[in-house]
């Protein structure tokens, strides 16, 4: 995860031909989880094998659980039950992952041993009272560093109450951290959003069993119950995909297939921006999987126009604004964007990084504390720091699509954690991407 990893993207024709991006990151992670604790055997399908969702699936071995690989894409879970985990030998290490962290952090405090999360030099920087606060209030024990950092101890034994939360950041982390310590507690536990997110922890343990009530903006559980074994398919995972739109929307002539990708509406909002700005992004076969949508996307390239990005759609987009600068720079005139100071807060300031990366290129952005100003220009080429973010290199990639120069990414080795085998997988549907290790 710490090799160093440059990246030069040039120039290309236009894209064609079909992509399949790999597993959604959200659901394998909660598959693994939720598999681990319910009583058989599980399988999983198109299992996302990228170093974040490895991190968790490591970290239940390490608990006691057998996973089998009998390939990349698929696990066998043999869950223990609820009450089965054992306690590790060692910290428990969530690598770069905001969502393992925070999500093990509800889970772990209803154990009955003691455990510590680590995390890398990023996840180590990201914010954990979000979480904290509301675990103790159903009666955790966590302990983190000043500044209510990783790495976070959790103390083991407690005797979890129910809880009615409102979080008042829209997170689905914080939601789910809540909903997983729910399982363990006495009585009721409620989570209302006043932006509704990513629904994955609650139709997941609706798969897995566990009587769940929810709707967007509202989950409501009770402690006690079992889960019970599941077969998990996972869909293609849009932020995966949302490069390939971009970079098919961009580069002239393009025609890309995106095959079976999630549309869970909570994870959608950049589809409706693109297409609001100008994109031609079709959709085919919308069939269901594992309980959620997918479809084929068709994206042809058509010219775009600046927007003002509303605010309501900042949650269902949160890990799409990399990609939408990228977008934005390439448009027409002016995008603004609000309302999304969590980017601060992400794998690395996303805000900033991406400002930083598109001046570098010629574009002309003004940062605000919790959002951006793009004006459309063209791309020259240059030199641009993804700073270990996976988005953000992704990002750039694309950028480098229609710059007039090579467009040199630097740090770009954490796009394992996330969509290993992007370089291949891009340079099939005509990037022009070259790895070049420093
Ligand atoms: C995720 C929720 C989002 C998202 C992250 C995955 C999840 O984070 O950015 O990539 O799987 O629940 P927040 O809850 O911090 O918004």
């Amino acid at each position: 995860m710490s090799d160093h990893l440059d990246w030069i993207s040039h120039a290309s024709g236009p894209l064609r031909g079909e992509v399949i991006v790999p597993g959604d990151k959200s659901i394998s992670h909660r598959a693994i989880m939720l598999a681990a604790l319910a009583e058989g055997t599980s399988h999983i399908s198109a299992f996302l094998e990228g170093e974040d969702t490895r991190a968790t699936a490591a970290i239940f071995r390490a608990m006691g659980v057998r996973i089998e690989t009998p390939s990349a894409s698929q696990r066998i879970v043999h869950g223990v039950g609820l009450h089965g985990l054992a306690k590790p030998d060692a910290a428990l290490d969530c690598g770069n992952s905001g969502t393992g962290m925070r999500l093990l952090a509800g889970l772990l405090a209803g154990q009955r041993f003691d455990t510590t999360l680590v995390g890398d030099e990023s996840l180590s920087r990201r914010p954990m009272q979000r979480v904290i606060e509301p675990l103790a209030a159903m009666g955790a024990r966590i302990d983190a560093q000043p500044g209510d950092l990783p790495p976070l101890r959790i103390g083991g034994g407690m005797s979890l109450c129910g809880f009615e939360y409102t979080p008042p950041i829209a997170s689905a982390q914080v939601k789910s951290s809540v909903l997983l310590a729910g399982l363990y507690a006495a009585g009721e536990t409620e989570v209302r959003e006043v932006h509704p997110t990513r629904d994955y922890t609650e139709r997941m343990l609706a798969t897995f069993g566990w009587p769940i009530e929810f709707s967007p903006g509202r989950a409501r559980l009770c402690g006690g119950h079992r889960l019970r074994a599941a077969e998990v398919n996972v869909p293609g995972d849009f932020s995966s995909a949302a490069f390939f739109i971009v970079a098919a929307t961009l580069v002239p002539g393009s025609e890309l297939v995106l095959r079976g990708i999630g549309l869970n509406p909570r994870r959608t909002g950049l589809l409706r921006v693109l297409r609001a700005m100008g994109a031609d992004i079709g959709e085919e076969n919308r069939r269901e999987q594992g309980g959620e949508t997918v479809a084929d996307l068709v994206v042809r390239h058509a010219p775009l126009v600046g927007i003002e990005v509303s605010i309501d759609q900042v949650p269902d987009m949160i890990d799409e604004f990399p990609v939408l600068f990228v977008a934005a720079a390439a448009a027409s005139g002016r995008t603004m964007i609000r309302g999304a100071a969590e980017l601060r807060v992400k794998e690395s300031d996303r805000i900033a990084v991406m400002a930083n990366g598109l001046r570098a290129l010629g574009i002309h952005v003004i940062e605000t504390p919790d959002g951006a100003m793009i004006e459309g220009g063209t791309f020259g080429g240059g030199r641009v720091d993804s700073v270990g973010d996976h988005r953000i290199a992704m990002s750039f990639s694309v950028a480098g699509l229609i710059a007039k120069d090579a467009v040199r990414i630097a740090d770009c080795a954490n796009v394992a954690t996330s969509l290993p085998g992007f370089v291949e997988l891009a340079n099939a549907s005509g990037f022009a991407l070259a790895a070049n290790p420093a």
